[in-house]
């Protein structure tokens, strides 16, 4: 099977959607304004809507390229340029054939709508808008993680992502481990048509080593970095109870410490106390304990045999 229809019907039905959709297209094209990107700095060439045949010249002709309806970029008449823009000199040239506008170096301020108007004679040819969309690229995005507080279970970080030198105003978007996060963003500009610079700040509990990425996206373009942002404290240790033989084996041993102690205090006070008193006969608090001890010794017995 390979789709294609079979019967006279669908052919008819196939090649009435054809048409539509050649009519569509071409709709589609006559409403749709010609849009040019270009970045600053760079050459850019404005197409316009007539070229000149071979058996004429532009000494006939008159076209004007006008930017946002008013402001006059450039006028040729009768073969010469007879009006050009203070701020398009030396930047601009015009195609002697195709009427083509060039811009270099393409500045910020270029940005809008252009029109070229071709006329004939004084008779109106053709007139044309084109959009020129002026771009500056942002710098890599530089992220940066400072530890704001941290504690056991977490490390809590105010992470910065900035971007500078770009245009036009730029949107900041962020992922964590592939999640979206919410940049808490800021703009700073000259005025409208200068470069932007972008400052993105979010507050995050890391719990666990995490990838936070920051993307500056601006007329279509993107920039982007990621960061490994690790917990930076890890506690020695966590106090885990332990299994139950090392209980049993702890309380056997303790029991039988506790055992032999008070066998040792029923048994051996005085012999023990003759030897720390002999050593420690100097130390005047050495004494004092020697005293005290048989009677607390004592007192353990008496209580202990009651
Ligand atoms: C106009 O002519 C120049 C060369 O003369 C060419 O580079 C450019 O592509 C042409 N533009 C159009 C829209 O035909
Ligand atoms: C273009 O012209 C309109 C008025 O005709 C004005 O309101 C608008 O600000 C202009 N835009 C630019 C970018 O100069
Ligand atoms: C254009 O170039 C000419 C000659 O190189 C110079 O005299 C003039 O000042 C320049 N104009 C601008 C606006 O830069
Ligand atoms: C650039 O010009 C286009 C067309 O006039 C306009 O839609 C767009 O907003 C302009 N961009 C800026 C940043 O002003
Ligand atoms: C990123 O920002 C930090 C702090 O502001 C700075 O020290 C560092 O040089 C920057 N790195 C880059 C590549 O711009
Ligand atoms: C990120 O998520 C998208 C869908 O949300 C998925 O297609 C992609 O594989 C994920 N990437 C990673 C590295 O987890
Ligand atoms: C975003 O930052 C501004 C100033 O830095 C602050 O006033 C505001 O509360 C912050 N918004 C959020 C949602 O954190
Ligand atoms: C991070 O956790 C600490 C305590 O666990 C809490 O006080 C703080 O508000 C949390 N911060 C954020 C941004 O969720
Ligand atoms: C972080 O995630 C981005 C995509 O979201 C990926 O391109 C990058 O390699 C990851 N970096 C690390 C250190 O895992």
């Amino acid at each position: 099977m390979t789709g294609l229809p079979a019967s006279p019907a669908a052919l008819r039905t196939w090649l009435g959607l054809g048409l539509f959709v050649l009519l569509c297209l071409g709709i589609g094209q006559a409403l749709e304004k010609k849009v040019v990107r270009s970045k600053v700095g760079e050459k850019v060439s404005l197409p316009c809507c007539h070229e000149i045949p071979s058996s004429e010249s532009l000494h006939k002709y008159r076209v004007y390229w006008q930017k946002n309806i008013t402001d006059v970029v450039l006028a040729y008449s009768e073969g010469s340029k007879i009006f050009q823009h203070e701020r398009y000199q030396n930047r601009t040239e015009m195609d002697p054939w195709n009427l083509t506008l060039w811009i270099s170096p393409m500045e910020i301020l270029d940005n809008g709508s252009y029109q070229c108007v071709v006329q004939r004679n004084s008779v109106l040819v053709c007139s044309e808008s084109v959009i020129l969309f002026v771009t500056a690229d942002f710098s890599t995005p530089n992220i940066t993680a400072e530890v704001s507080a941290e504690s056991c279970d977490s490390t809590e970080m105010v992470i910065t992502c900035s971007s500078h030198g770009g245009f036009p105003k730029p949107k900041i978007s962020g992922a964590l481990n592939n999640m979206s996060v919410e940049w808490n963003a800021s703009w700073v500009s000259e005025s409208s048509f200068s470069p932007y610079s972008v400052t993105g700040k979010l507050v995050l509990n890391v719990t666990k080593d995490v990838n936070i990425s920051c993307s500056v996206e601006y007329s279509g373009f993107a920039k982007s970095t990621s960061l490994l942002l690790k917990k930076t404290k890890n506690c020695v240790v966590p106090p885990v109870p332990p299994p139950y033989n090392v209980i049993t084996a702890s309380i056997i041993i303790l029991i039988t410490f506790i055992l032999a102690i008070t066998l040792a205090a029923r048994y051996l006070p005085r012999h023990v106390c003759s030897q720390c008193c002999k050593r420690q006969d100097s130390a005047e608090e050495g004494v004092k304990e020697c005293t005290k001890a048989p009677m607390s010794s004592k007192m353990t017995s008496e209580t202990s045999s009651v």
